[in-house]
């Protein structure tokens, strides 16, 4: 299994469109994926879970112990089952704050189901809160979605450092897989601008770069994925491009730490 937070403590930078998109697709697949909704906003989870049929969450697992077996839900596309949010994960992060070793609790919580799926998906929440920590705790490598705007390579740098900080402090392994250009308006300057900023970064990149569309906003509406019928042409290619990168990226861990040893 390999365990990937979308994160950015910068909002509205597509950090929940790439995280179901890149789970639909992986599912889509034939991948055995599960998303992971650490937003106390609950869009990822409502996107594929109508409000009203969300049982539990994660808050449910860490304060109610209740098995994570019995609060992972499937979704209407085969491969692809969501640990869902809701608001009361507001509550939880207070509750992991006073908690010890709050920060490990979300990767504690999803140990018992780890080796069920091939892909972990973490979505997080636009801030530096504890269940965006415990996502990057419990992942192995995380994704940053850079929205094409004027202040997103600022903000950028200052959420790379927090997390450099955290590493070093030895609070999360994480590595980072890529940045991921969004919202990248065709022949805008900004788009442009953000795309070459990107590349020419210190930082690992995707070298697929997600379009803005104007089809997005419809498709968030209409809680369409990749490789539904009524997605956006352009967004259906691109997320498809995305996750067969992401895929390529992931460690290869065929034959498991033994081999790995033996081979070093
Ligand atoms: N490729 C795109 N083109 C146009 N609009 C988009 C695109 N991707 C996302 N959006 C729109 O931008 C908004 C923010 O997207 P999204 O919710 O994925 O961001 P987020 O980073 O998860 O936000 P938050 O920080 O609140 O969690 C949404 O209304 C979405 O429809
Ligand atoms: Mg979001």
């Amino acid at each position: 299994v390999t365990a990937l937070a979308m994160a950015h403590f910068k909002g509205g930078t597509a950090k929940t469109s790439t995280a179901v998109n890149l789970s639909a697709s992986l599912a889509r697949e034939g991948r055995k994926v599960l998303l992971v909704d650490c937003d106390p906003q609950a869009n990822a989870s409502e996107t594929f879970i109508d409000e009203s049929e969300i049982t539990g969450t994660l808050r449910t697992v860490i304060r109610d112990q209740v098995p994570v077996q019995k609060v992972i839900q499937a979704t209407r596309i085969g491969g692809l089952w969501v640990l869902p949010s809701a608001f009361e994960l507001a509550i939880l992060a207070n509750e992991l704050v006073v908690s010890y070793n709050g920060v490990q609790r979300i990767e504690k919580a999803l140990r018992p189901v780890r080796g069920d799926f091939d892909d972990i998906v973490f979505d997080t929440g636009p801030n530096l809160s504890p269940l965006t920590l415990g996502a990057l705790v419990a992942a192995e490598q995380y994704i940053i979605p850079v929205s094409a705007a004027v202040w997103s390579m600022t903000a950028l740098y200052k959420f790379v450092g927090w997390i450099e900080e955290q590493r070093r402090d030895e609070v999360i392994e994480a590595t980072l897989m890529g940045l991921l250009a969004t919202m990248v308006g065709s022949r805008t300057r900004i788009g442009d601008k953000v795309v070459a900023e990107i590349r020419a970064s210190a930082y690992p990149s995707f070298d697929t770069v997600i379009p803005r569309r104007v089809g997005a906003e419809d498709a968030v509406a209409n809680k369409a994925v990749a490789g539904d019928p009524e997605m956006n042409p352009d967004l259906n290619e691109a997320y498809k491009a995305f996750a067969a990168e992401v895929v390529g990226k992931m460690p290869r861990k065929r034959g498991g730490a033994h081999r790995a040893i033996t081979e070093q």
